[in-house]
């Protein structure tokens, strides 16, 4: 097996003033080539484990690790962690603040040391890649929720990151634009590089993901491959998969429609 790129080590973290902790021992690997759907309930810490997948929380207890060595909170250090590891926010609104789309998708590169051309160049890549071209002149806040969430992703790939670490992107997109969303990260992993999407989405964590991550109360509690979590009755449960029939409900066949 290969090493992992990015290796969360039995993270701890507990928010100022909050009573519980939101990690507690969380722990994940992630490899080239992986797409990881990272599972769990409202609450359960993806987001806040993301978080420390390029250094914008610290662990209280517990190791972040890039290619094997712990990170670095220096700013020189996390800058150059930020340019391989990318991190698409749950709410897009943290992460759009330019005046425009455009400034918003050069704004990393410009940060990284291209020059105006060449970040201008990889803006306009990552819009036409999230089918967002038309929308470059406009202010962020003048886009739908949607657009915004593409525009975010389109941020990130500008920086050209070899981990995505996204966070729920595809809910709330349109079939076309979460198809497009998920080809994307498909062609991303396939280029060598790796995801974690984490997504309450049942059909995106069976059909696309290559192994699923499923929290609970701030751990990583199992880590495999989609049809083991389908096929166990246990992980089905705990993942909520036997609460709703994927793919053979149709409106004919639902309780209400029966009079
Ligand atoms: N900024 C914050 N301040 C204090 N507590 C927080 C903060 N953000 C999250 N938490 C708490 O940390 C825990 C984990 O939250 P987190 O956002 O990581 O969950 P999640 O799995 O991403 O949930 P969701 O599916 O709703 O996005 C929750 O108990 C939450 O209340
Ligand atoms: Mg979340």
């Amino acid at each position: 097996m290969t090493a992992p790129l990015l290796a969360f080590d039995a993270l701890h973290y507990r928010y100022p003033g909050a009573d519980t902790p939101a990690l507690c021992g969380a722990s994940l690997e992630v490899r080239a080539g992986e797409k990881i759907a990272l599972m769990g309930r409202n609450g359960s810490g993806k987001s806040t484990l993301l978080l420390h997948g390029n250094g914008l929380l610290r662990p209280q207890q517990g190791v972040v690790r890039w290619r094997g060595a712990a990170i670095g909170y220096h700013r020189e250090a996390l800058r150059t962690l930020r340019s391989q590891v990318g991190l698409i926010f749950q709410n897009p609104d943290e992460q759009l603040f330019a005046a425009t789309v455009l400034q918003d998708l050069a704004f990393g590169p410009l940060n990284s040391g291209a020059s105006e051309q060449e970040a201008r160049k990889r803006a306009e890549w990552a819009a036409a890649r999230c089918q967002i071209e038309h929308l470059l002149s406009q202010p962020p806040h003048a886009l739908s929720g949607g657009q915004k969430l593409c525009a975010a992703l389109a941020g990130v790939l500008a920086m050209r990151p070899l981990v995505l670490l996204a966070d729920e992107v595809t809910s709330g997109l349109d079939p076309w634009m979460r198809r497009n969303v998920l080809s994307i990260l498909d062609d991303h992993a396939a280029e060598g590089g790796s995801v974690v999407l984490s997504t309450h989405e049942l059909d995106v964590a069976r059909c696309w993901a290559s192994k699923i991550a499923l929290m609970e109360e701030g751990r990583v509690v199992h880590v495999a491959p989609p049809q083991e979590f389908f096929t166990s009755s246990t992980w089905r449960a705990r993942i909520g998969a036997d609460l709703w029939e994927l793919s053979d409900a149709t409106p004919t066949q639902t309780a209400s429609s029966k009079t």
